[in-house]
């Protein structure tokens, strides 16, 4: 069992607890709020709503209980500016067409399965392979694609919305019906904090995460942000982008985030690992002392000094580097979104761990909670 696994006394009571809906406006603490308004419906009729988390410093964050995607999320500048640090939309049908997961979380299993298999109690369970051979981010319709019961919440007295989702037994393949709880939190000290739980009523595996696509700059790639990832080791992976067990060291590598660097620095260098991954598509083994919130990433922007810095529960770390946007998305404002003008830091458990048993283990059996966080910390660095 996983260290993240509690064992939960009273499970009951955990995924079920109603919590009130009030609509409108409602104030959560001193002075921030949670607002929601009508986005839209989805071709089936589901109202689709807004919730826009506010703090005292004016920082924002617009989530839908669509995919429970992370619309937007505003931060100052240097000079105090606020602008939006993340690729989307303006309006549901972008979220609804194909589109790269943009803000999402992703499950029932964030990153890939090899061939789609696993074996569970020596039962072999076969999920959908819809990312070549593989399995990736929850198969054809994952959590990224389902419509969220949402409430307005407030955690510590900070602004929120919690959002639920039954993930049936059977679906995409995965056993267990599945209760799953995302919260999300702006605290007022600019921090975007992720809270997942999930209970099950027969074994499975769990892996969730968020997949927001962050550009400090709010515009062009994002090469020169310079990034710091608390990882002495990686995992390289196959040409399908599986891991096949080994944790590398990034000593001498061009995956050698330890000291502040730049994102473009060396990411067109002669490498095999960068060349299968097209440029970073990795997850990184996160150094910790122990269990809890450890720091797992740094990303300064230096025109506009802003700050996002990763901090999770989970060991590992996908740091993607928005390769396959290939400039036929118009997002937000008609933005056209090419290779490299956006960044993931997607915390996670190992890609397919199911089929390592030496990686952290991610099965989740009935009796147990998952429970992870992770938390976007939003700050600006002194000009240089
Ligand atoms: C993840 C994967 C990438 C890619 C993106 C979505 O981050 O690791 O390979 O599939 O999602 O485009």
């Amino acid at each position: 069992m996983s260290s993240r696994i509690l064992r939960a006394a009273m499970i009951a009571g955990l995924l079920v607890t109603a919590s009130c809906s009030t609509g409108g406006r409602r104030e959560t603490g001193e002075g921030t709020k949670v607002n929601k308004e009508s986005f839209g419906k989805t071709a089936d009729g589901a109202a689709i709503d807004i919730y826009t988390l506010r703090n005292k410093n004016g920082v924002e964050a617009r989530i839908i209980n669509y995919g429970a995607i992370v619309v937007s999320i505003k931060t100052p500048d240097r000079q105090g500016n606020l602008g939006d640090v993340t690729l989307g939309f303006d309006s549901l049908d972008g979220y609804l067409g194909e589109q790269p997961y943009f803000g999402a979380v992703v499950g029932r299993y964030g990153n890939r399965i090899g061939k789609g298999l696993f074996k569970l109690g020596g039962v072999e369970y076969k999920l959908a392979r819809n990312n070549g051979e593989n399995h990736l981010h929850g198969g054809i319709k994952g959590f990224d694609k389902v419509v969220w019961e949402a409430n307005e919440t407030s955690v510590d007295g900070a602004p929120g919305v919690e959002l639920r989702y039954l993930s049936k037994d059977g679906e995409e393949g995965y056993p267990g019906n599945l209760n799953t709880k995302v919260t999300y939190s702006l605290s007022d000290n600019n921090e975007l904090r992720i809270h997942y739980e999930a209970t099950t009523d027969k074994t499975t595996v769990v892996n969730l995460t968020n997949h927001t696509y962050f550009n400090l700059a709010g515009k062009g790639d994002i090469l020169g942000h310079v990034l710091t990832i608390n990882a002495d080791r990686f995992t390289p992976v196959d040409g399908g982008l599986i891991p096949p067990g080994e944790l590398k060291s990034v000593e001498g590598t061009p995956f050698d985030f330890r000291k502040p660097t730049p994102i473009g620095a060396r990411i067109n260098d002669k490498d095999e690992q960068l060349e299968r991954g097209k440029g970073y598509d990795h997850n990184f083994v996160l150094n910790r002392s122990g269990e809890g919130l450890t720091l797992a990433a740094r990303v300064v922007e230096p025109e506009t000094g802003r700050v996002v810095e990763t901090l999770t529960t989970e060991p590992g770390i996908q740091f993607y580097t928005g390769n396959f946007l290939d400039g036929t998305i118009r997002g937000k404002g008609g933005q056209v979104y090419g290779p490299r003008t956006g960044f993931c830091l997607e915390t996670q458990h190992f890609p397919d761990s199911p089929n390592q048993p030496d990686f952290p283990s991610v099965t989740l059996a009935q009796g147990e909670r998952y429970d992870t966080t992770t938390v976007f910390r939003f700050s600006v660095e002194a000009s240089r």
